[in-house]
């Protein structure tokens, strides 16, 4: 296991983009095929990315903010994951689409679990997951990110991963910040999206605190730095 320490940006590179690199130890550069074809899934389209479906000949855009980065980050993480995972925020589905390929190709049996607010959005992540094949991996939450936590936390689910991609504000990534450690397994990983991202920066944008918000929230006694990739910053509780 490898953190990257090194890769926290400074105010005067914030939003400069970070390469890829493995939190976790296997042969070669990519993990498998999946995770090979999504390192060449640019699109036309710079709000999508295409994705591979595991038939050469065919690949399919769906409608998402990931670069390529976040997308090998996300499927690593969900590979090797030892228990099941959390997101918040699914949009059309294409970062559930990468976490739940990730568990299917495994084959560790694990379960995503994905929390979104928009009833438009869940209707619309479901029917990309039909598309892939995917819904049998998957459980949907159409509610609010802190309530979804709660109630899965609640029931005793422990997650091994949690991808926080539902907001940019400081207020709405304090407040699942403080709300993720009840449901997050010892040792459990959390990736924050948008947190390398010069919105976050002295003179950003006003609607961007995620920086703030994941560094005074996510104190060194009980968070680990482990490495930012792509957009997104990897820490890991304690
Ligand atoms: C940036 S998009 C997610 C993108 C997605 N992860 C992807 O890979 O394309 C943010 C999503 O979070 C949802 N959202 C906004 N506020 C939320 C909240 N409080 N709780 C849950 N979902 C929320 C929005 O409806 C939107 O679909």
């Amino acid at each position: 296991m490898e953190c990257h320490a090194a890769t926290f940006p400074s105010e005067g590179d914030l939003g400069a983009p970070r390469p890829y690199a493995a939190t976790y130890a296997f042969n070669g550069p990519f993990i498998d095929a999946y995770h090979r074809r999504l390192a060449d899934s640019a699109s036309n389209d710079p709000a999508a990315l295409a994705l591979f479906t595991g038939k050469l000949w065919w690949k399919e855009k769906i409608r998402g903010w990931l670069r390529i980065e976040d997308a090998l980050k996300l499927y690593e993480l969900a590979y090797f994951c030892e228990a099941d995972i959390l997101e918040l925020g699914s949009f059309h589905g294409l970062s559930t689409t990468i976490l739940a390929s990730a568990v299917r190709n495994a084959g560790t049996g694990r379960r995503v679990f994905t929390v979104e607010l928009d009833p438009v959005s869940c209707q619309n992540t479901l029917m990309t997951l039909r598309r892939q094949r995917l819904v049998g991996h998957v459980t949907q939450l159409c509610t609010d990110a802190v309530a979804g936590i709660e109630r899965l936390a609640g029931q005793g689910s422990r997650m091994g991963l949690v991808f926080v991609d539902h907001a940019h504000t400081y207020e709405a990534v304090t407040a699942a910040c403080r709300a993720i450690p009840a449901v997050t397994a010892p040792r459990g990983f959390v990736l924050f999206h948008d947190f390398n991202d010069e919105r976050n920066g002295i003179g950003g944008d006003d609607d961007y605190g995620v920086l703030a918000a994941v560094t005074e929230n996510c104190v060194p006694s009980a968070w680990e730095f482990c490495g930012v990739y792509g957009c997104a910053a990897l820490y890991r509780l304690s």
